[in-house]
């Protein structure tokens, strides 16, 4: 049993570079690698250093080039316009080239980073893959977030462009994207000097209102992007060393700042396609739909580039699970699009659920095409996987990944053969990652026992390679913990067969609604309040979202503030300076915050205090009278 399974992965565990320059094979390189890795800067690794290559090339020009133009590429469905529009592969190659002419004209090359901050339209897989075409790095940040947290990107990874689109439709309210753009330039140490505007009907704000005003002092231009289009020269695909960065993309840590993870193009481009034939089956022929946003890790890899890169087509929804316009709209997509292979999160299955509990609605779709469906983001809870499971009535596959690793550390590997799945488990490692658990001294556990779980170095191709600008924190937040390891901020177990068991994370970070977000950087926003003295956020378990942020607050001594106004003005506080993602709408004021004589704030306590677990007291504690008093406001009737 578990053959195939067993000999790739342990092919990759001992052989690496053998097992990785084969499946290198699989892509079209300019110079393919001969070598496998470069471990000169240890801890940090790169892939198929002799290696040239690009990957837009790789999505678009070669299948092209092989005769399926015709092929559909990208099935653009809009549940907020009600329409549909289709691109061949010969079509999106067109508009890729032609929008990577454009960022030719305006000066932009190899190396130089572009922003991208774009709603769920086919633009934002255009622009993506143009930046790809050029050697152009790409960031791009989640429309959800607000003007505060695009600005810190933006000084972060100094872009010289911003792509972006009149606007974005919410099932409550449209988003005006320009004034967002404008405010984040004006808080940022910009170095942009073009915003790049798609434009799209039935927004209020039109780039005239920003041309010739300059921004902290910089002259910005704006262009439009259908009249740039109208001008550029097609641009061809520039053969790139393996190691160049394809993009950089931001995620939460612990503190405020967004880690901005860096990925490079061949082991990227390589992982992702084994990952199509080992893990998701995904071929040329096949219709994948991949329910996420361009702006997370899910999209980057699995809306974007492996179904191109597979020759495949890929659905880009915009839209939601429920409520656009019922809680049949996936069954309705897997229907029209002949959808072989489905992707979505726990929290969207969940919403689906409380909707329409038998999943009727979706039931009434015709879903013979399907052959899988893969849930990552969070973990998948057993009440949903048997759910989805009887309503899809195919293989439900828990996923787990980060954005850090770029694709699944741990899956049941559909593409190598289907292993006998536990519910609750993302079934074993997958080939390239050797995982562990250790307890926090680095001693190797037990099966059963749960620790900090780990992967040992080198990690595989396609996983992150450093942070943008900063090696040295990269190594401090995930290398340097446990020796030849990296650390992947969860903690879980490994059971007598094998199977992984992922129980939550060991940091700050929360994961609401599938979207991963800083307590630490919500923290800093509560505590900028003038009425605020200190602060808790911690992540509650929630039915519906997985987790829900949750805030105590002790008010500064002599203030006197109506509660109830207190908690509105922070919530605002929130929604501003992180944005609407955080969902944030949760005050609570303390008399004090629980924390050890050395005054950290006791946050795992209090959590599991609020989700109803049992708790011990730390020995280190202060002041045992204030939990106690905290105790009924955590867990009211108490
Ligand atoms: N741009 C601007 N605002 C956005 C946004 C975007 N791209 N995405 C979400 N928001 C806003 C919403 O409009 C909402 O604002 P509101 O408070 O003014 O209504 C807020 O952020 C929270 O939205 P959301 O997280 O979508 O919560 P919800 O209660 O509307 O919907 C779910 C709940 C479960 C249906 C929804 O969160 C969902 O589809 N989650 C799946 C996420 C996912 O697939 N993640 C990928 C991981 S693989
Ligand atoms: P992100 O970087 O946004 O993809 O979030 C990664 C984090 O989400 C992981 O470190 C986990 O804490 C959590 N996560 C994602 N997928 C799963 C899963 N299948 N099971 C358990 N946790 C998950």
């Amino acid at each position: 049993m578990a053959q195939e399974y067993r000999r790739a992965f342990a092919q990759a565990t001992n052989d690496p570079a053998s097992f990785w320059l084969e499946a290198a094979k699989d892509l079209q390189w300019d110079t393919a690698p001969l070598i496998a890795i470069d471990d000169s800067r240890k801890p940090l690794y790169s892939w198929f250093p002799d290696g040239q290559l690009n990957l837009s090339n790789n999505a678009l020009d070669r299948h092209v080039a092989a005769g399926r133009g015709e092929n559909i590429a990208l099935i653009y469905d809009s549940a907020m316009l009600g329409s549909v529009h289709k691109y061949s592969y010969a079509q999106l190659l067109r508009e890729v080239e032609t929008f990577a002419g454009v960022l030719v004209a305006r000066g932009i090359t190899m190396g130089d980073r572009v922003l991208i901050y774009l709603p769920m339209i086919p633009q934002a897989v255009i622009a993506m893959l143009a930046c790809a075409r050029l050697g152009v790095v790409h960031s791009v940040v989640f429309g959800g977030f607000a003007p505060k947290e695009l600005a810190a990107r933006i000084t972060d990874c100094a872009p010289v462009a911003i792509i972006t689109a009149s606007g974005g439709i919410e099932p409550s309210r449209r988003i005006e994207y320009l004034p967002a753009v404008a405010e984040a330039l004006s808080l940022a140490q910009p170095a942009v000097k073009d915003v790049i505007v798609a434009h799209r009907d039935g927004f209020e704000h039109e780039i005239s209102e920003y041309q010739n005003q300059p921004i902290n002092g910089q002259n910005i231009t704006w262009l439009d992007w259908d009249q740039q289009a109208r001008e550029a020269s097609p641009a061809g695909a520039v053969s790139l060393p393996s190691t160049h960065p394809l993009y950089v993309l931001y995620t939460s840590g612990t503190t405020g700042a967004p880690k901005g993870v860096v990925r490079d193009t061949g082991g990227y481009g390589t992982a992702l396609q084994y990952s199509m034939n080992a893990i998701y089956d995904v071929h040329p022929g096949d219709t994948m739909f991949t329910a996420s946003d361009v702006g997370w890790v899910v999209g980057h890899s699995y809306i974007v580039y492996a179904p191109l890169i597979a020759g495949a087509t890929t659905v880009l929804y915009e839209g939601k699970p429920v409520g656009t316009p019922d809680a049949g709209v996936f069954g309705r997509i897997i229907e029209d699009h002949k959808v072989t292979m489905m992707f979505t999160a726990p929290t969207a299955l969940r919403a689906v659920r409380k909707a329409d509990p038998a999943g009727q609605l979706i039931a009434g779709h015709d879903l013979s095409s399907l052959r899988s469906l893969f849930v990552a983001g969070e973990r998948l809870d057993p009440d949903t996987y048997h759910f989805a499971t009887e309503l899809f009535q195919v293989p439900v596959v828990d996923n787990w990944w980060q954005t850090e690793t770029g694709w699944p550390i741990a899956s049941n590997p559909l593409g190598l053969e289907e292993l006998p799945a536990k519910a609750g488990s993302p079934t074993t490692p997958v080939p390239g990652f050797d995982v562990q658990v250790r307890d926090a001294l680095g001693e190797e556990l037990q099966a059963g026992q749960e620790g900090n779980i780990v992967v040992r170095l080198p990690l595989p191709p396609g996983a992150l390679t450093t942070l943008w600008g900063n090696d040295q924190r990269f190594i401090d937040t995930y290398l340097s913990q446990i020796e030849g390891c990296y650390l992947t901020g969860d903690s879980g177990f490994l059971d007598e067969d094998g199977y992984l068991f992922v129980m939550g994370r060991t940091d700050d970070v929360i994961n609401v609604s599938g979207h991963r977000l800083s307590t630490g950087a919500m923290e800093q926003v509560l505590a900028s309040h003038p009425a605020v003295a200190e602060c808790a956020v911690i992540g509650l378990a929630d039915a519906l979202k997985g987790q829900r942020a949750s805030g105590y607050v002790v008010l500064k001594s002599g203030v006197a503030i109506e509660h109830d106004a207190l908690a509105k003005e922070i919530i605002a506080l929130v929604r501003q300076h992180i944005g609407a993602v955080a969902d944030f709408r949760e005050v609570t004021v303390v008399s004090a915050l629980p924390k050890t004589r050395s005054g950290k704030i006791l946050r795992k306590t209090m959590r599991q205090i609020a989700d109803g677990k049992e708790y011990t007291v730390p020995s280190t504690i202060e002041d045992v009278a204030v939990l106690d008093d905290l105790v009924p406001l955590l867990r009211p009737g108490t």
